[in-house]
């Protein structure tokens, strides 16, 4: 793991994606989701996609994640909540999920850290005939240059950071089809403010962001790469049917 989604973890960002909660809030408007749908969130985080799901659908909801610290926090945010969620541990890479299953697979910041083609693919096998996948990723513009592109990347643990085309591309020819896709600009400060606005009320902290100054200091580094480059980037909001 990154040393960045190491630090990212321990402070249990509910809504770790570019975009943050408003963004899926925005995204889910799209969907009538009922209790007869199944819906998996790969990379669940936190929880706080997945239990929002449960919560205002009634639908049966997987999360997945393969970080355990992750899961607990997500655990903890279900049970407080009082929402049937299951959460699941598990590599994205390889989902334990039967073929054909899924009505919506949520994926919000996670194939960026992944082997895409692989990942993608495996949403494909596992959604319904008819399913969709809603898929939210850091992308950035042809025209960022190689040693920016190369030190977020690497700073971040990225493997690769597409364009919104090339993002595309991917999903199409794994064999989706697109309903909806559109680039959205790097959340500046008033979009991190409408977030803030909107705080997850079951944010577990673990101890060690409370006590280890170098998470601290990898999250402010990551920030201040992420604004330096902004002009570059962006993130890419895919709405793909199977
Ligand atoms: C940037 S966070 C996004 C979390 C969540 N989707 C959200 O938006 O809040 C990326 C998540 O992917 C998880 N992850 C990384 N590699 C994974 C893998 N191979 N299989 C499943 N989850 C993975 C991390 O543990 C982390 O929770």
């Amino acid at each position: 793991m990154s040393s960045y989604l190491e630090a990212a973890t321990a402070m249990g960002t509910g809504s770790l994606h570019p975009g943050g909660f408003m963004h899926t809030l925005k995204v889910l408007q799209l969907f009538s989701l009922t209790p007869e749908d199944i819906v998996i969130d790969i990379g669940c985080g936190a929880g706080r996609t997945a239990c929002h799901i449960a919560k205002s659908s009634g639908a049966y909801v997987f999360g997945l994640d393969n970080s355990q610290e992750m899961l607990d926090k997500a655990k903890f945010r279900a049970a407080r909540e009082g929402l049937q969620v299951q959460f699941v541990h598990g590599d994205a890479g390889d989902l334990p999920f039967l073929d054909n299953v899924a009505d919506l697979i949520l994926i919000e910041s996670v194939l960026i850290f992944l082997p895409k083609v692989r990942v993608i693919d495996e949403c494909l096998r596992v959604l319904k005939k008819g399913g969709m996948l809603v898929s939210t990723e850091l992308l950035a513009d042809q025209s960022m240059p190689a040693a920016a592109k190369e030190q977020v990347q690497s700073t971040c643990g990225l493997t690769g950071i597409p364009s919104f085309e090339e993002w595309l591309d991917m999903f199409q020819s794994a064999g989706f089809t697109r309903t909806g896709a559109w680039r959205n600009s790097f959340p500046g400060p008033l979009q991190n403010l409408i977030n803030i606005l909107h705080p997850d009320p079951y944010q577990v902290v673990s101890q060690s962001a409370r006590t280890n100054r170098e998470i601290n200091q990898v999250l402010r580094s990551y920030q201040r790469l992420m604004q330096k480059n902004r002009k570059y980037l962006g993130y890419g909001t895919f709405i793909m049917k199977k």
